[in-house]
């Protein structure tokens, strides 16, 4: 299915629904609104749960010509929380379930030439026909259109969708890439035919078969080749090829589709995980697809922006708890190197038949959504910490190996013992809460398995709720949840029964009233709900190696009242420096090594103790921390005694911004003393003013949290056809 035609612009929107909305021209002069779309903006915290639960409706208007009106018409919607009917020029059309699955939906029966007129009614209640919907859910999940909607204008027969399966035989690539042909025509003898092209565009492959195709929808594999001089995808050089690939009849090509795909042997074994035959520990985090005030209305820059921000932390693996998620985040996680455990949308509950039917549809639409990214190492086809149902998990199983039966199928569970169906036995281990001491900090597997033989094994959370953390705690609080996170960090890299841990989790989140603070947020992120790291995030990116960023980062705010009883230490740097010293009362105090606390990580924390209680009544000083690498010293870190908020550092992230969409751009805004360090306690407001085609999201007006904030600014769309570049002046102070 190629020519996409990107329907994001343009659409009318208004809370509530009546019959009358179907009537053409009903929404005539309204005010325009563009996807991403949410159905209602939220504060930052303390609102309702119930605040986006609601029926509301979408209108957009199109034209066919007379040409198009002799095709196929197909729309798809990428993401509607969580349930939409689809009306066409006043008649129904159509309707899906399910808030984090595609919809394609055929509506050439109902079009004509000329203004057509398209109707949306989407239901954003928690309904319990629905997964993850029925009982408590630790997360929001909003409401409206807030993936991509495209149109697509097709011949009778086409590509509806392209599996590029492969196997690897020693160094051998052999493909045999499988089509789905949707043919509404009679049968004829078509030709499927790819070009297999590197990142430089040079094609390396072209292969053309030729097949009987049959009215309706049918699956045509094509018989196996060896592909040749193809370099294999991996975490440290994510190798990637294009496929391009089309259909003819005896005469004209009638459909291309393209993919992207990469070449790799992933293997789940009990004594851990291997990439392309090589030992590899996964690191990842959970990360949920919220963010302030839009909740999940953000589209390709700021979902692509998270898989960044996992890379530069150093992490190799992410899980998209607990649903599918955008297919610009896993695209980057193909490009950076990320391997994704991508799971069907659940919470610990099970519902009725209708509720089960949409699981089991949610794991076929996940798998034919997004078989082709290489970085997807597992489905997860278990409901997140849902009990055991044997019955449906053997059919979840079931059809996620029929479909792919090249990946490994994982579910999570909190149950030890439970049924195991799946390939890997994924679990999350809290045994830490309790524990937190160096060597019960994760369960060896068969405590958990209740097997009398080891498995593929995996940890899928640890810490969140253990610890909730916030930004503005205090820095006693900071520091242990750090060295939670080290200690579980260093066993899960140290144990060899296990393909890794992921931790819990990447950034705070909206939430129900039934969890979180009470303010409607988990504080229970390495980093803000604004993407700003806490000290835990830098225990990740301090275990980075040298050669590709030296890390010097102390996790304290250097301030003699700030702990009980005015100690300054002990407190811990993260770094890979082989050694540091540090410099407190205008002196040196001091050499401080690894600390053997963390045992296991390549650069275990550092730990700064010294005794000052006998110095509280000699002045404070500046303090200094030198980091040496091989004998050398490469990095320095000052605390000013006398610190005072001097000025905002702003860190902008494009200068350019699409205006063919609605594209964003992230400002992080750091209030900081003389030496650049946050003034964390500062209590201000800031206020953020647009000028020109762009909208702010969130408030006006805002505060600082922990000393920072982050904010978003969109792209006011003015143009479909053309990338017309909006260059917009900095922030005004
Ligand atoms: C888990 C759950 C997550 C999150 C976490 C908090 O049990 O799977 O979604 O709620 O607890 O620690």
């Amino acid at each position: 299915m190629e020519n996409r035609e990107s329907w994001n612009l343009h659409w009318h929107f208004t809370e509530g629904f009546s019959e009358d909305m179907l009537i053409e021209g009903f929404f005539d002069g309204a005010p325009e609104i563009h996807l991403p779309h949410t159905v209602k903006e939220l504060p930052y915290n303390y609102f309702s749960h119930e605040a986006t639960a609601m029926i509301s409706t979408y209108e957009r208007s199109f034209c066919l010509s007379d040409e198009e009106l002799l095709k196929r018409s197909v729309v798809e919607f990428e993401g509607v929380m969580a349930y939409f009917d689809l009306y066409i020029n006043g008649k129904y059309a159509g309707s899906h379930k399910g808030g984090y699955s595609r919809a394609y939906m055929e509506i050439t029966s109902f079009v004509k030439s000329g203004k057509n007129t398209m109707i949306v009614v989407v239901d954003s209640h928690e309904r319990d026909d629905i997964p993850p919907f029925g009982f408590v859910i630790d997360y929001l999940t909003y409401g409206g259109i807030y993936r991509d909607v495209s149109f697509y204008s097709l011949e009778s027969a086409y590509i509806a969708n392209l599996f590029f399966r492969y196997d690897i035989e020693r160094d051998t690539i052999n493909s045999y890439p499988e089509f789905v042909i949707d043919n509404n025509g009679a049968p004829f003898k078509g030709t499927l035919c790819y070009s297999l092209s590197n990142s430089d565009g040079n094609i390396i492959h072209t292969e053309s078969q030729t097949f009987d195709i049959r009215s309706g929808k049918s699956t045509i594999v094509m018989a196996k080749h060896q592909l040749e001089g193809l370099k294999l995808w991996d975490v440290d050089k994510p190798i990637l090829y294009d496929v391009h690939a089309w259909i003819t009849d005896d005469k004209n090509e009638l459909d291309s589709h393209d993919v992207r795909v990469g070449f790799r042997i992933t293997e789940c074994r009990p004594d851990g995980f291997y990439l392309n035959g090589k030992y590899t520990k996964i690191v990842g985090m959970n990360r949920h697809q919220s963010y302030p005030y839009i909740g999940y209305a953000m589209g390709r820059r700021a979902q692509q922006a998270d898989a960044d921000i996992l890379k530069e932390y150093n992490f190799n693996g992410v899980r998209t708890s607990h649903y599918m998620q955008s297919r610009y985040f896993l695209d980057r996680c193909d490009e950076l190197g990320i391997l994704v455990f991508e799971e069907i949308p659940g919470w610990g509950h099970l519902g009725g038949d209708e509720f089960k039917k949409v699981v089991l549809q949610d794991v076929k639409s996940m798998i034919e959504t997004d078989f082709n990214h290489p970085s997807i190492f597992m489905w997860g086809v278990r409901l997140n910490e849902s009990g055991d149902d044997d019955e449906l998990y053997t059919k979840t199983n079931m059809i996620a190996h029929r479909f792919d039966p090249s990946r490994s199928t994982g579910g999570v569970r909190y149950m030890q013992g439970s049924s195991f169906l799946e390939d890997v036995y994924t679990y999350n281990d809290f045994c830490h809460a309790d524990d937190p001491g160096l060597d019960n900090v994760q369960l060896d597997q068969r405590q958990v398995t209740r097997l009398d033989r080891d498995v593929p094994y995996m940890v899928t959370e640890y810490m969140g709720h253990t610890f909730p953390t916030k930004p503005f705690d205090n820095e006693k609080k900071r520091d242990e949840h750090a060295r939670r996170h080290a200690r579980i960090l260093a066993r899960t890299l140290l144990r060899r029964d296990s393909l890794g841990s992921f931790g819990w989790c990447a950034f705070d989140y909206n939430t129900h009233g039934d969890c979180g603070s009470g303010d409607k947020i988990c504080y229970h992120g390495i980093f803000d709900m604004f993407r700003i790291p806490k000290y835990a995030a830098w225990v990740y990116r301090s275990q980075k190696p040298t050669s590709e960023e030296i890390i010097l980062q102390p996790l304290t705010n250097f301030a003699r009242g700030e702990k009980d009883l005015n100690g300054i230490t002990p407190f811990l740097v993260a770094t890979n420096c082989d050694y540091i010293e540090v410099f407190m009362y205008g002196r040196s105090v001091g050499y401080y090594y690894p600390s053997d606390k963390f045992f296991g990580l390549p650069h275990p924390l550092i730990e700064v103790t010294f005794d000052d209680s006998t110095m509280w009544n000699i002045p404070w000083q500046d303090g200094k921390v030198i980091g040496y690498i091989n004998g050398e010293p490469v990095a320095e870190y000052c605390y000013a005694r006398d610190a005072y908020l001097q000025r905002m550092n702003v860190k902008q992230e494009t200068d350019v911004l699409s205006t063919a969409e609605v594209d964003t751009c992230r400002f992080e805004v750091k209030l900081v003393d003389q030496y650049s360090n946050p003034c964390e306690y500062i209590n201000t407001v800031f206020h953020f003013v647009t000028e020109g085609d762009l909208e702010l999201i969130g408030p006006e007006y805002t505060a600082p949290i922990g000393g920072h904030i982050a904010f978003w600014v969109k792209s006011v769309p003015t143009n479909l056809a053309n990338v017309c570049q909006a260059f917009f002046k900095r922030i005004k102070e």
